[in-house]
């Protein structure tokens, strides 16, 4: 049985053109980017030729890119580093964000290192920017305010520039978790007003477990790993090098179909909302679906009965992979604590689809078909 794969929010596909930048990498050019030799330089030099285009892409300058594992290391040290080093000893968050922020953020709170606020969410999933100025104003500590630019199970995108100002304004660090953007839209970091954004390959045809921390030019952290001098003293080990190579190889394919895949996957995503709303009834979307969101994710909300409540399940027998939360979560079925907060609605199943360039029209069909039969 072929499988449809709609989970791209969660992970995609490697691109054959990203294995073979990275293949030599991976066979004969294994040489230490530390060591001083010529196998050593040639690793150094693919490294830094892939800061400088990963850069080059964001808007950024070589030095403010950070190659780490993935987005939960860069938004752990972005966050940690903020308390630490950068003085914050308040977080305003929102109680939408991936694990990876919620989970570090209580924790500082928990240990007493920082205070911790939540910023209102609407019902439609946009954070309210009138109380995140009433948090910041109030706020007699200085703060960090860490929230994602796209929300990876709803779609919606935060207004980064409108927040931005706002820590201006009120002197407070901003790091956003842009895993679910960076690949997906353009950036221009020298015009954004934000002090961390993070990004992970995986999210973009590229390789898992490599990733950036953006680390803006005006903020001086300390080391997260300590060790050796790699990626300028701030995360020691000897460095992911074929990962490195593909996740610059994978940014600048991206980059290279930006609108092409946009426009190709907002058709898809808005011909299966049709077809979900014209199939089967009482289907109900969750977020801005239509409005400032990821062009990539679809989330439904089917109405709960006995058949539905093993949607996921039923799904995944006819070779259909569709998550109910983030990825992380979903393999103990928890829910998710997103559409728990902005539809707490216990006689509804939700279900995120999320697409690339690879799904097509015809699967759309199936899914639906199958879907139609299986509620
Ligand atoms: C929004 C968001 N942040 C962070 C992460 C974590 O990224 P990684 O799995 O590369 O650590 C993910 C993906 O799982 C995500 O979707």
């Amino acid at each position: 049985m072929a499988r449809i794969y709609l989970d791209n929010a969660a992970t995609t596909s490697l691109d054959p053109r990203v294995l073979e930048a990275m293949m030599p990498y991976l066979t004969e050019k294994f040489g230490n980017p530390s060591s001083i030799y010529s196998y050593g330089r040639e690793s150094r030099l693919a490294i830094e030729n892939a800061r400088k285009s990963v850069a080059k892409i964001l808007g950024a300058h070589p030095a403010e890119i950070f190659f780490t594992s993935g987005g939960t290391e860069s938004s752990n040290t972005a966050i940690c580093a903020s308390v630490r080093d950068l003085g914050c000893r308040h977080i305003i968050s929102s109680p939408i964000e991936h694990h990876a922020t919620t989970h570090t953020v209580e924790y500082l709170s928990h240990n007493g290192e920082a205070a911790l606020s939540y910023v209102k969410i609407k019902p439609d999933g946009h954070i309210d920017l009138s109380h995140l100025e009433i948090l910041l104003k109030k706020s007699t500590e200085k703060c960090l305010v860490s929230l994602m630019h796209a929300n990876n199970e709803i779609g919606n995108l935060l207004d980064m520039h409108s927040v931005g100002e706002l820590c201006k304004k009120h002197n407070a660090i901003f790091h956003s978790d842009t895993v679910q953007t960076v690949g997906h839209y353009p950036f221009d970091l020298r015009n954004t007003p934000v002090h961390f954004i993070t990004g992970a390959g995986h999210k973009f045809h590229g390789p898992k477990g490599v990733g950036i921390l953006y680390i803006n030019e005006n903020v001086q952290i300390k080391p997260m790993i300590h060790g050796g001098s790699q990626e300028r003293n701030m995360r020691a080990g000897t460095e992911n090098l074929y990962g490195i190579v593909g996740f610059a190889k994978a940014l600048e394919l991206a980059t290279d179909s930006y609108d092409e895949d946009r426009m190709y996957i907002t058709v898809l995503k808005k011909y299966m909302a049709e077809q979900l709303e014209q199939n089967i009834e009482g289907v109900h979307f969750n977020g801005d679906v239509f409005g400032d969101s990821l062009y990539a994710v679809l989330n439904v909300s089917f109405p709960k009965t006995e058949k539905s409540e093993m949607i996921l399940f039923n799904l995944d027998i006819n070779g259909i992979c569709a998550s109910g939360g983030s990825a992380c979560t979903s393999g103990v079925d928890m829910g998710s604590h997103v559409i728990r907060h902005i539809n707490n609605n216990p006689n509804l199943v939700a279900v995120r689809f999320s697409f690339s360039r690879h799904n097509t029209k015809e699967e759309i069909d199936l899914v639906v078909e199958k879907l139609k039969r299986m509620i």
